[in-house]
């Protein structure tokens, strides 16, 4: 199966503005995630996850190695909706995203219905921002990155201010658009530190230090990179 993202030997620095040293912060990283896959990137708060998503993005310069993305539109959806949603209303947040394609109303008007059925926020479009619950706003941040059509969603932590039930609402859905995708090419970099959400994983790695560190190539390879994990978390003086 071929590459929608593919990392090799990367290495990115960070750092280095008034007269500090540059620091790396990731180092030599070798990472695959085949298309179609939901893959998940495991790790500890400082490991490097955003700054491998970031670099991805082309928000940050390579250092050295190569990376290479080969499916596009990709799109980042963060870990706090309020910091993304601009807009007032459901409606024209997820429109915002097309206003420079240039379509027909009749055609804008479809996709952010679609958008928003795929999130499961049909005939909310009228609502303003200020009446949605958590879970509801940030699957409005992921309907705004689906109405361009992605074949590649970059996702950071997404569920991190969410309550159990809407944490795995928002992972239930990411992976029935994946498992749903007609043509089988939407793969989607899912970034945690909550270890009970690579259940949903169709592959998973483990970066530590900006490390990747173990790789799990299909579900059943997921319990050995969880206790990796674990063991990681305990070596490192962390409470588990
Ligand atoms: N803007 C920045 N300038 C300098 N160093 C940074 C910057 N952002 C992050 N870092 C450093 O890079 C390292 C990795 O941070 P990063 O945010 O990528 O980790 P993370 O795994 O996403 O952590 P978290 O789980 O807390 O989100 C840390 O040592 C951090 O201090
Ligand atoms: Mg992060």
């Amino acid at each position: 199966m071929s590459a929608a993202l593919e990392a090799r030997r990367l290495w990115v620095k960070r750092g280095g503005g008034s007269g500090e040293q540059s620091k790396a912060v990731l180092k030599n990283v070798n990472l695959r995630v085949q298309r179609g896959h939901l893959h998940m990137l495991l790790g500890k708060n400082g490991s490097g996850k955003s700054t491998f998503m970031e670099t991805i993005a082309g928000l940050l310069p390579i250092s050295s190695g190569e990376l290479s993305v080969a499916v596009q539109p990709c799109r980042v959806v963060s870990q706090n909706p309020d910091h993304s949603i601009i807009l007032p209303t459901v409606w024209s947040e997820v429109a915002f995203g097309l206003w420079d394609q240039d379509l027909e109303p009749a055609v804008v008007e479809e996709k952010v219905l679609k958008a928003l059925r795929q999130v499961n926020l049909e005939g909310m479009s009228a609502s303003s921002i200020g009446t949605l619950s958590g879970g509801q706003k940030q699957r409005l941040a992921l309907a705004g990155a689906l109405v361009e059509s992605p074949k590649l969603l970059l996702l950071d932590e997404i569920t991190s201010f969410l309550d159990v039930e809407n944490q795995f609402g928002v992972l239930r859905t990411v992976k029935d658009l994946i498992q749903g995708d007609p043509e089988g090419e939407l793969s989607a970099l899912w970034v945690t530190h909550r270890s009970e959400e690579l259940q949903y994983a169709s592959s998973a790695s483990l970066m530590d230090k900006g490390e990747i560190v173990g790789v799990a190539a299909d579900q059943s390879e997921v319990g050995d990179l969880v206790r990796q994990f674990e063991q990681v978390c305990r070596l490192q003086g962390d409470v588990w």
